[in-house]
């Protein structure tokens, strides 16, 4: 408690709404100033020696510090480029101290940090909030070496909620506007916390408030950043409002400040130690209309189709639409990238998601506990090393696994491997020619994806009805 610190932002949309009235009294324009310097630049005791002059002024020398870190011309006066700076929305944290990290630089003392998203905003969708939440930590996470895993239950390092008005931490929200948000530095217990005002209008876009941009921001300080006298930074202490969200990046301001805490991320050093190493291509998005497009596992989720290549995966939500490409951390943070398999039990309402001889089990974008297992407990023998591709046909719970040239039926009632298998791919799906990158069922046929290939295939007429370029579901 001792660091707690109230990270509130000004009335943000109602400001921008509302002009700087500049017949505003005197009077007013002191008790505002006044307000504003005590909340920003008095940190703790300062407070309370704030006196007012006999001619009524502010402290002159508190106007001109706060003028300096703003970036203003330093006057000592609160003329009307100050005042216009002072009504723009801001984050509630002081901005007095010579240091970018809270008073005695807590930090967390591990690299592997947990959060927990203890519940949500109807203002937004819950995949959109988990994925404002992950690209906010990943901001973070791509240039040091911390990492952050998601947990569903118990006590996280970093708690983040939505609450309105007193919600118990003797820092009520406000309503609308002014308070948005309030972070607490690194620690336990209620410290790293990430609180947000769900009187606000949490929007994923342009309109509103951002929450991936309030989050990031946030982190920054539940990683134990204080604000930033540079107005390029993302710690910089009044919120700009996003302009280009899909390019966002930390300034290099950001970039120093949080790796004087922890350093830089391992492979960075990694990199300098292996110069001539290229950076690998898939790193790269993939691009869905490149003719030689092959897939790494396609799967249904709840009616819409996953393609998965290597760390994003296209999702359609309906087969005629266009595809959204998502990063599989966004949706899945503890799954692996380069799936080699997955596929969905419906009536578990579950995805299956492959890698190696592991495998994964998630329902939605929430993780199934006791996970990841290894494939052997399917009832593989050991020669199998991974899956190459698997679905799970709708009509008789059978799932079937692709290895190579063979492949094997399993029964998701029973929990176990039909007897008879392996078979050749070729004696039961004639026409279709393994290795066997990925497959799903639609439509009553099942498709098969080999490098550029695609094979539709009937299982009545046990036959192949067409052959296809593997990336003809997205459009191209
Ligand atoms: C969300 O969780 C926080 C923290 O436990 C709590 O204060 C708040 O009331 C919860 N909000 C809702 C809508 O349940
Ligand atoms: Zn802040
Ligand atoms: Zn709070």
């Amino acid at each position: 408690m001792k660091y707690l610190i109230i990270f509130v932002l000004l009335c943000l949309p109602v400001c921008l709404a509302y002009p700087l009235d500049k017949t505003m009294k005197k009077d007013s324009n002191l008790n505002f100033a006044q307000k504003y310097l005590e909340n920003y630049y008095n940190f703790g005791i300062e407070m309370k020696n704030f006196v007012r002059r006999n001619d009524g002024s502010p402290v002159v020398n508190q106007i001109q510090e706060m003028q300096r870190f703003l970036g203003l011309k330093v006057t000592g006066k609160l003329d009307s480029a100050t005042l216009e700076v002072m009504h723009k929305p801001r984050c509630g944290v002081p901005d007095v101290g010579h240091f970018t990290t809270f008073p005695g630089s807590p930090k967390w003392r591990k690299t592997h940090l947990t959060y927990r998203i203890v519940n949500y905003t109807m203002d937004m969708s819950k995949y959109a909030t988990d994925s404002a939440i992950v690209r906010a930590l990943k901001l973070w996470e791509e240039v040091t070496p911390l990492t952050f895993s998601r947990i569903y239950e118990g006590e996280a390092d970093i708690m983040i909620s939505f609450a309105v008005r007193d919600h118990k931490d003797f820092y009520p929200f406000d309503g609308p506007g002014f308070s948005l948000a309030h972070a607490y530095p690194p620690g336990p217990g209620i410290n790293g916390d990430i609180h947000f005002d769900d009187d606000e209008q949490w929007t994923e876009d342009y309109l509103g408030t951002n929450l991936y941009l309030v989050a990031a921001h946030e982190v920054g300080h539940s990683l134990g950043l204080f604000h930033s006298n540079n107005p390029d930074a993302l710690m910089y202490s009044l919120y700009k409002e996003p302009t280009d969200l899909t390019h966002f990046h930390l300034s290099q301001d950001d970039v120093n400040s949080i790796q004087s805490l922890y350093g830089p991320p391992p492979s960075f050093s990694d990199i300098t130690m292996v110069p001539t190493e290229p950076i690998p291509p898939k790193s790269k998005k993939p691009d869905m209309c490149d003719p030689e497009l092959s897939f790494d596992a396609v799967s249904t989720l709840r009616g819409e189709t996953l393609f998965f290549k290597d760390r994003y995966f296209w999702r359609k939500i309906r087969l005629d639409q266009k595809p959204q490409i998502v990063l599989i951390s966004a949706f899945w943070p503890s799954l692996p990238s380069e799936l080699d398999a997955a596929y969905e039990v419906n009536s578990k309402d579950t995805v299956f998601v492959f890698k190696g001889n592991q495998f994964w089990a998630t329902k939605g974008s929430k993780m199934e506990a006791g996970y990841p297992r290894s494939i052997h407990t399917l009832g593989f023998p050991p020669t199998v090393k991974k899956i190459d591709a698997a679905f799970s046909d709708k009509e008789n719970s059978k799932t079937y696994f692709f290895v190579g040239k063979k492949y094997w039926r399993f029964d998701e009632n029973s929990q176990s491997m039909d007897k008879g298998f392996p078979r050749l791919i070729t004696e039961n799906f004639p026409g279709v020619v393994p290795k066997i990158d990925a497959v799903f069922q639609e439509f009553g046929f099942f498709y098969f994806f080999s490098g550029s290939s695609q094979f539709e295939f009937d299982p009545n007429a046990k036959m192949v009805t067409q052959k296809l370029k593997t990336n003809s579901w997205l459009g191209c």
